[in-house]
């Protein structure tokens, strides 16, 4: 089994990044900045978010905080989002899921400039991603693309199977993997009996957000299993597949902590530094 190595390979391509982003500088005078919003205190995002400064800081992106109390309004944030959108010294803004649930998320994300998507999650730039079209992608389906390309691994004619069908991860990479030349069937909650498509799959993507669901029964041999999930159990970090139980049945394997997640802050900075280039030419 070839573990599929999201933590070496971010770092090898975040040293490229910074690279590109110190030339740029040079040339502009002007870093590139990152606008995070994070509302409350969720223990998970404040680690995501730590984790995405501290990445920011490793490449030379600026990054711009609003740490907002959780009882903020709509009508705060949405103030916020748009003075973001105005200041042209911001060129990415990333607003940390989930907020609490008297807010409006849909709406929030959709007014953030579609030109300061760092997330791309942004209907507009969704929309492109479906026709095909040239856009910032959502950060953990790119980063699983661009993780399997730099592995060599050639998509065309495989069976893929999505376990997940979300806006953010399920949907979007099912889209990329079918782009590449797979065939894809995407399972979800109320799929019946999703053994017996992960059985004939050549690659399963699995982000369900429930541990272990994906096991070496369910898996044929030589398979490629991504791993988005992140579940926390008993104090540990445990994805949706059962690494133990697979490692000797797959031929790539992604590992939890350490595969998609450092990856997807990659495409996180990438993204963030593809909108810079925009705004200052
Ligand atoms: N590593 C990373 O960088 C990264 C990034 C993003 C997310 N994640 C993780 O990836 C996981 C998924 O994230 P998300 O935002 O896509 O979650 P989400 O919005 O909750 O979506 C979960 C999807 O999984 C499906 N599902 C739930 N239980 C299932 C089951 N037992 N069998 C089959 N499908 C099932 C749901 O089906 P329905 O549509 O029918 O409800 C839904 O489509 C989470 O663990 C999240 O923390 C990791």
């Amino acid at each position: 089994m070839i573990l599929l190595d999201g933590k070496a390979l971010s770092k090898e391509r975040n040293l490229l990044l910074k690279q590109k982003i110190e030339a740029s500088v040079s040339k502009h005078q002007r870093s590139p900045m990152l606008a995070i919003i994070l509302v409350g205190d969720n223990p998970a995002s404040l680690s995501y978010v730590k984790g995405k400064k501290r990445a920011c800081d490793l490449v030379g992106i600026k990054h711009d905080m609003h740490h907002l109390d959780e009882t903020v309004t709509q009508e705060a944030l949405e103030a916020l989002i748009l003075s973001l959108n105005q200041n042209e010294l911001v060129d990415g803004i990333l607003l940390q899921l989930p907020i609490p649930k008297h807010l409006d998320d849909d709406k929030l994300i959709d007014m953030i400039s579609k030109d300061k998507d760092a997330d791309g999650f942004h209907v507009i730039n969704q929309g492109y991603l479906y026709q095909k079209k040239k856009t910032i992608y959502p950060a953990t389906p790119k980063g699983i693309m661009t993780m399997l390309k730099a592995y060599d691994i050639n998509l065309l004619g495989m069976n893929a199977v999505v376990i997940g069908r979300s806006n953010i991860v399920g949907f979007p990479v099912a889209r990329l993997l079918m782009d590449q030349g797979a065939t894809i069937t995407v399972c979800h909650s109320k799929t019946k009996d999703i053994a017996l498509y992960t059985k004939q799959a050549d690659i399963i993507v699995v982000a369900a957000g429930k541990p272990h669901i994906l096991t070496k029964d369910m898996v044929k041999k030589g398979a490629i299993v991504v791993d988005v999930g992140v579940n926390r159990v008993d104090g540990k970090l445990i994805g949706d597949a059962d690494f133990s139980d697979l490692k000797d049945v797959c031929s790539y394997l992604t590992p939890v902590p350490g595969g998609v997640g450092p990856m997807t802050i990659h495409s996180l900075l990438e993204n963030t530094y593809e909108l810079y280039l925009k705004h200052i030419k």
